[in-house]
């Protein structure tokens, strides 16, 4: 239970990582709070998770909509506390070209991989400061660090967001507030089946570049995402967490 006494507030997780965060920030002793634009699956999942006798509560809000954001937020203290730990998990792709993209393209599209981040950090940090303790953390990507054609600029947002975590990592340690990143690699969720279901042979392709045969499941990412929130994590900030099964240490 090592998240007992804990409130952790996470973005996007009526599906894929998000959904496997909440279930595992749940079994390990914490409240759970969610927000997600996929309203009937959100209910769906918190009605779930509280007929298992956890203490897990939804809201809908658009993480690019700060006042649809803190109207949600401030729901969610209500119910639960203030919050102890955020995940900030909620994410699209981006498979633009950079000459046809358009302004409102780019600016949507950082708006939910990055610059919701902040907005987050936004509204958690004031009781946070208070408290003297908090942790944040982000779901970044392999893409952070390296990338492959035809997804620009999901790169350049999930190298920011590298920028982002170090900036608050650094700035808010000396209020025992840490903020660290994940990166997974290739992980079976909606979004992945998505874009793997788009080309002919992209499976199979994609499995024979994986260190370990296989690609992760969300649980695998969620195990490194409570431990990053827990007490057992007390001295790691600022720093970026690969779970990518090795493939960031393959050469092409
Ligand atoms: N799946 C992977 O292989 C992989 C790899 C690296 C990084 N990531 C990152 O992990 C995170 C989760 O990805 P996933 O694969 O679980 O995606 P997913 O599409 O399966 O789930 C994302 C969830 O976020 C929600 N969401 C999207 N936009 C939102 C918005 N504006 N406001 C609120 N909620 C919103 C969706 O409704 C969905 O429930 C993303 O940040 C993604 O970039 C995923």
């Amino acid at each position: 239970m090592k998240l007992a006494n804990n409130h952790i507030f996470v973005t996007g997780g009526s599906k894929g990582i998000g959904k496997a965060i909440v279930r595992d920030c749940a079994e390990a002793g914490a409240k759970v709070s969610f927000v997600d634009i996929d309203v009937p699956a959100g209910e769906a999942f918190a009605k779930e998770m509280r007929d298992a006798g956890f203490p897990v509560a939804f809201a809908e809000a658009d993480v690019t909509d700060f006042q649809a954001l803190e109207r949600a937020y401030k729901s969610l203290v209500a119910q639960f506390g203030e919050v102890t730990g955020v995940v900030n998990n909620a994410g699209v792709n981006s498979y633009a070209d950079p000459v046809t993209m358009t302004d409102e393209e780019w600016d949507a599209f950082f708006a939910v991989d990055m610059k919701a981040i902040w907005l987050t950090a936004k509204l958690a940090l004031p009781a946070m400061r208070i408290a003297k303790k908090g942790a944040i953390v982000i779901i970044g990507s392999i893409h952070g660090r390296l990338t492959f054609p035809n997804f620009f600029p999901y790169g350049a947002a999930k190298s920011a967001v590298l920028g982002l975590m170090k900036s608050l990592g650094v700035d808010e340690g000396k209020h025992n507030i840490r903020t660290n990143t994940v990166a997974p690699g290739y992980v079976l969720t909606p979004l992945t089946q998505g874009w793997l279901d788009a080309e002919v042979g992209r499976t199979e392709r994609s499995l024979s570049i994986q260190p370990m045969g296989r690609m992760g499941e969300p649980h695998e990412i969620a195990k490194v995402v409570s431990f990053l929130l827990s007490d057992d994590a007390s001295f790691v900030n600022a720093s970026d967490w690969a779970v990518d099964g090795g493939l960031s240490a393959r050469s092409a």
